[in-house]
């Protein structure tokens, strides 16, 4: 068994490999002056069981990973694992209105193509692995964020809406504390209107949990209500920290007391290491 670092995914492919004790593949690449990208695998993999790590998002990342797929295909891998930390797409996972395209299958069906098997971490939901024709399966960042709360003297975990409380529920029971969600209601992509659920925080250290942070609208109006009603400390944590457009400034004018994420997408706040969760799965 071997491993490939696509360039979104580097430090989580060494680390993988630190964890399962397999070697890492030399690759090199680069981009051609009209910006295409070039990729070329330096070691040997011929019959050999390859894992590809790489995230999907930003849109250039999903065509290295096509790119890497193809590589290790016309170099003789026995077989292909796909790990994708952070599976972009996966949002638009029904059709919505007419005409739209379902984008969580159409990139699963590709990937599918040169893939024996898919690995993705925390999918925004569990049905998109149906929409691989290949063997798919998920992990959990839920319990390495919980272990880093732990040193945080947290008193509650909150779900910015119902969907989000089984995870909520996971992180209470490692950190053992009190869980609960709050009211959520989007309305489109930028806007999101959190009800006001009245929760006992008064003087208590609260994290809210979600899988995504995107444009840091859940999370902002969840912080502002929760220092509303009283409470000392809001962190807020996500498995996927987009952390698109103003999102930062809209969580530190929030007063948010820090923002935790993994490091499927690379930021300044990937605290938690995403490697010990997928290596589980090995
Ligand atoms: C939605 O259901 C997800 O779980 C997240 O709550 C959502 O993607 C967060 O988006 P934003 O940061 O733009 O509010």
């Amino acid at each position: 068994m071997c491993i490939i670092g696509g360039t979104a995914s580097k430090t989580i492919a060494e680390d993988l490999a630190k964890e399962l004790k397999v070697s890492l593949v030399k690759t090199i690449s680069k981009r051609f002056p009209d910006n295409e990208f070039y990729v070329r695998i330096m070691d040997d993999v011929r019959k050999k069981d390859v894992i590809i790590v790489q995230t999907t998002y930003p849109d250039p990342n999903l065509v290295e990973l096509f790119l890497l797929q193809n590589a290790a295909e016309e170099s003789g891998a026995k077989t292909i694992t796909v790990v994708i930390p952070y599976y972009s797409y996966a949002r638009q996972d029904t059709k919505f209105q007419d005409g739209e395209p379902l984008s969580a299958k159409a990139i699963a069906n590709l990937i599918s193509l040169t893939a024996d098997k898919v690995i993705t971490v925390d999918p925004h939901k569990e049905h998109i692995l149906d929409f691989f024709s290949t063997s798919a399966q998920s992990c959990t960042a839920i319990p390495e964020i919980a272990k880093y709360l732990k040193n945080k003297k947290i008193d509650m975990i909150l779900a910015p809406d119902k969907g989000a409380l089984k995870r909520a529920k996971q992180a209470s029971q490692i950190i053992n504390c009190e869980f609960d969600h709050m009211e959520k209601t989007r309305i489109d992509g930028t806007t999101v209107e959190i009800k006001p659920k009245n929760l006992d925080v008064q003087n208590k250290n609260v994290a809210i949990i979600d899988d995504i942070i995107s444009t840091g609208g859940t999370m902002a109006k969840s912080i502002k209500e929760l220092k509303k009603q009283g409470a000392k400390k809001v962190y807020v944590s996500c498995t996927h920290g987009l952390f698109a457009g103003e999102a930062i400034k809209k969580l530190s004018t929030a007063g948010c007391d820090e923002i935790i994420s993994t490091d499927t997408i690379k930021s300044r706040f990937s605290k938690v290491k995403i490697a010990p969760a997928i290596a589980k799965l090995f």
